[in-house]
């Protein structure tokens, strides 16, 4: 009904505004007054568990699949422990190596994904330990879990994942700073930076969200082009993979994402005047290497629209839109810029009248394998 929605057309607009709340509570759950890591009771890690663990194997299907690749990128970059992502689906089925010196983290917002489950019950097999970052409570994954790292996301009731996603990237840099902690990796300054990054993270999303108005006009201008393309580096590459699902569930359009140093392999061949690519460039590390790639796809007429981190306008001569994002720490920017995709993919949706809740094939949970 209207009153569930909050006064929003759809559960899907409500749970991307959301976000900002969601995020602080996962925050505010697993951090202490003095500004470091304390796990909620349900995860029962210790610092001898710890050291018995020799890698991290990170798997999901869909969404949670891409809030594990930046899982990979930000538990390796800050704690040094070699971490592997996979497709619960594929995991499976490939006699993985796992043993009881791997700690397996499942990732799914429903906790009741069957790969996801399947997968997590071959890796307790091979002895591993098994950590869930999971969002409802008492789920099947949170029932069979050895520690349940809880999203505070709320029921989250659209198919197109939103708010499970951005509250599951933030138990990924929790973890990461825990990690570090125990194995060493980081300094006392670095963590306590990284920490207040990540709490003004919520403002920042806020001001994020004020863009809605400005992409909308763009959805309604662009609504009609069959061909959208995502590409970044680094961490960007994780959210162009997240930006393109979103587009494909709800507005039927054919999408890819791919990483931006790949499509000369290959993809660059698809571009034409009307496709439209997405640039995600907010990475300052590699972002002269991500301008270049856009002038590869922009002397193909592609329309390009530009994801940049303020101050980086640079970029408009390359592009034909350019947003910009709140500056943060290059690991933190996918809690930024996430949402003017999952905005993007919600009006173009609206302007073709499609079913944005439940769009066509899809389900919100997927029990079968
Ligand atoms: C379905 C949903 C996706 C979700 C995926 C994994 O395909 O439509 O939005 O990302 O399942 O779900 P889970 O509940 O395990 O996160």
């Amino acid at each position: 009904s209207a009153a569930e929605k909050g006064g929003y057309d759809h559960f899907m607009l409500k749970e991307i505004y959301e976000q900002p709340t969601a995020i602080r509570e996962t925050l505010s759950r697993n951090l202490d007054d003095n500004g470091r890591v304390h796990l909620q009771e349900t995860v029962q890690l210790t610092k001898e568990d710890f050291e018995k663990i020799n890698k991290i194997v990170i798997v999901a299907c869909g969404t949670a699949y891409h809030a594990g690749l930046v899982g990979r990128y930000v538990i390796e970059k800050l704690a040094r422990i070699p971490v592997e992502v996979d497709i619960a689906s594929e995991f499976r089925y490939r006699d993985p190596f796992v043993d009881e010196h791997t700690l397996f983290i499942a990732i799914s917002q429903s906790g009741e994904t069957a790969d996801t489950l399947e997968a997590m019950r071959e890796a307790k097999r091979k002895g591993a330990r098994v950590l869930s970052v999971v969002n409802v409570v008492g789920s099947t994954v949170a029932r069979e879990s050895d520690d349940v790292f809880y999203t505070q996301a709320g029921p989250e009731i659209a198919v197109a994942s939103t708010k499970a996603y951005t509250t599951q990237l933030v138990c990924m840099y929790l973890l990461a700073l825990f990690f570090a902690d125990l194995n060493v990796a980081i300094s006392a300054e670095e963590y306590d930076n990284f920490v207040q990054d990540l709490e003004a993270i919520s403002g920042k999303l806020e001001d994020v969200l004020k863009m809605a108005p400005e992409i909308e006009a763009l959805a309604n201008r662009l609504y009609d082009r069959d061909q959208v393309f995502y590409i970044g580096r680094g961490v960007d590459s994780s959210v162009a993979y997240e930006g393109s699902l979103k587009l494909k569930e709800i507005s039927y359009i054919n999408s890819f994402a791919i990483a931006a140093g790949e499509l000369k392999h290959g993809t660059i061949a698809l571009m034409e005047p009307r496709t439209i690519v997405w640039a995600l460039a907010t990475q300052e590390r590699l972002f002269d290497k991500m301008v270049s790639n856009i002038q590869e796809v922009k002397a193909r007429n592609a329309h390009i629209i530009s994801l940049a981190q303020e101050g980086n306008s640079e970029i408009e001569a390359h592009s034909d839109e350019v947003f910009y994002i709140p500056r943060t720490k290059d690991e933190l920017t996918p809690l930024l810029s996430v949402v003017p995709l999952q905005l993007y993919a919600y009006y173009v949706a609206k302007a073709k009248g499609c079913e944005i809740d439940k769009p066509r094939n899809l389900a919100k949970s997927v029990t079968v394998e």
